[in-house]
Formats: C-alpha cells, structure tokens, sequence
C-alpha cells in the first residue's frame, strides 16, 4: 500500500498539499475527485516521487520513500498523464523500446492480449501512432502502463479529450484490466457522472486538504457544503 502520513507540500510561498493522511490499497479503486487548482495533480505526483513532500512522510509497503530508488519507486507506481506521447512510428516501437527498457524479458503475446483487452484489434501493433485517435492512443498508454507490472497506477485525467460515451467505455476498461491484475488505481477526472460506481472509493480534495474519503454512495449523499458546490458544478 501507498501511505501518506501527514503530507505537507509547499512550493515558494503556497501551501499546496496540507495534512494529507490517505492509504491507497492495493487492488481498489479510487476516484480523486476537487476543483481545478485543488492539488489533484500535485498529490498524484507526490504520490509517484516527481516532487518531494515538504513535511511528513510517504511509505510503500512500509517503507519510506527516501530509502526506495526512484527508478524503483516508478516501476511500481506509474504514472498515466492527460495526453500520453507514444514513442517511434508505429505502436509496435511502444513495445519494443519497452522491451529494451526490461532485458527483452517481455512477450509480444502479452501485449497483443491486450490490445484484445482494451479492444483494439490486433491489427494495431502495426499502426501508425499518427492515424491514432486520442482515445486510442490512452489504450497504448495503458497497455504500456500494465506491461511494466505496476503495483498501482496513477492516471491523471487520462480520459480528458474523450467525449461522455468514450470516457465510459475507456473507464471500464481501465478499471476491469486493474482488476484482473490486482492493481491499486488512482484516477483524477472532471467527468465522474456515469463512471464513479466504477470506483470503490472516492477521494474529494480541496484548497489542499483532503475533505472527503469513502465510497461512491456517500460521496454523492455527503451534505458539506464544498462537496455539495462541487457535485452541482459549482467548482470555482
Ligand atoms: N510548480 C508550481 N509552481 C507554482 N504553483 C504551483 C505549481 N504546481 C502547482 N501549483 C499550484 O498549486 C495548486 C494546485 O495545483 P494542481 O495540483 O495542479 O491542482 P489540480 O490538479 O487539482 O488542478 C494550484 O493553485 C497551482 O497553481
Ligand atoms: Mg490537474
């Protein structure tokens, strides 16, 4: 599990992350949701070590992040961003520089397995990554997150160039992949309407602090007023 215990994040002047206590468990899914500048992006990459914590600590699996290897610490947590660049010309190069990067230990097979998994047909591996749409591109991304066997990815706004009906169906694939892996998942989106029952907890920050944690229906049903504000499109 990932722990933050008393997270602090200051950057100059701004206190950007305060009092963060949150457990991310392995194998359960969660929605990190807050309105624009809240910190949702800052605390994923604190989460993934791209910026250090100011006060407290953080501890994978009970040990703490000054004693992991950062080349260590990102092959176990990785990191899925809002607009994921693929390498080379066509995707198969995604999985050969990925294959170089791990000993040539990986199997083509796998990764044609999951271009079956986020239902692409296997006529993919050879396309051109510049005829991919943006949706398709996140599935690559995802097929390359997974392929590094991750104990938890982090995606932040992974779904943000997608229409309603394609941020649905990129969810469900996401979170059904994590499940059959028994990976931790975080995912920050704006969209939650139709996909937070997908998720088995949500996490509601704002200005910095964690205000929320718990399930989907509590989340929906919790009566603060920054939550309410929130879930009526209030965000500002
Ligand atoms: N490198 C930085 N320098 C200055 N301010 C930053 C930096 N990163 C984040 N911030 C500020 O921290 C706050 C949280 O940002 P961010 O984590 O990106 O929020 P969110 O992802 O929820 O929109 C914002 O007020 C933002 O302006
Ligand atoms: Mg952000």
């Amino acid at each position: 599990m990932i722990k933050l215990e008393n997270v602090k994040y200051q950057h100059q002047e701004k206190t950007i992350l305060k009092n963060v206590n949150l457990t991310i468990e392995k194998g359960k899914k969660y929605l990190l949701l807050g309105p624009s500048g809240s910190g949702k992006t800052s605390l994923l990459k604190i989460m993934n070590n791209l910026i250090s914590v100011s006060a407290g600590e953080i501890f994978l699996d009970g040990k703490s992040y000054n004693q992991i290897k950062p080349s260590l610490l990102r092959k176990q947590i990785s990191l899925i961003m809002q607009d994921s660049i693929l390498f080379g010309k066509e995707v198969k190069d995604n999985f050969e520089y990925l294959n170089s990067l791990n000993n040539n230990e990986l199997s083509e097979e796998m990764f044609l397995e999951l271009l079956d998994k986020v239902k692409l047909n296997k006529d993919f591996f050879h396309k051109n990554i510049n005829k991919l749409s943006g949706g398709e591109k996140q599935r690559i991304a995802i097929i390359r997150t997974i392929m590094n066997s991750p104990q938890f990815i982090l995606a932040d706004e992974p779904f943000s160039a997608l229409d309603k009906y394609r941020i649905q169906i990129l969810a469900k694939i996401l979170v059904d992949l994590v499940d059959s892996e028994n990976i931790g998942l975080v995912v920050v989106s704006h969209y939650f309407d139709e996909i937070i029952h997908l998720f088995d907890k949500v996490i509601f920050i704002f200005k910095g602090e964690i205000l929320f944690l718990g399930t989907p229906d509590e989340f929906l049903e919790n009566k603060d007023n920054h939550v309410t504000n929130f879930l009526e499109g209030n965000n500002e």
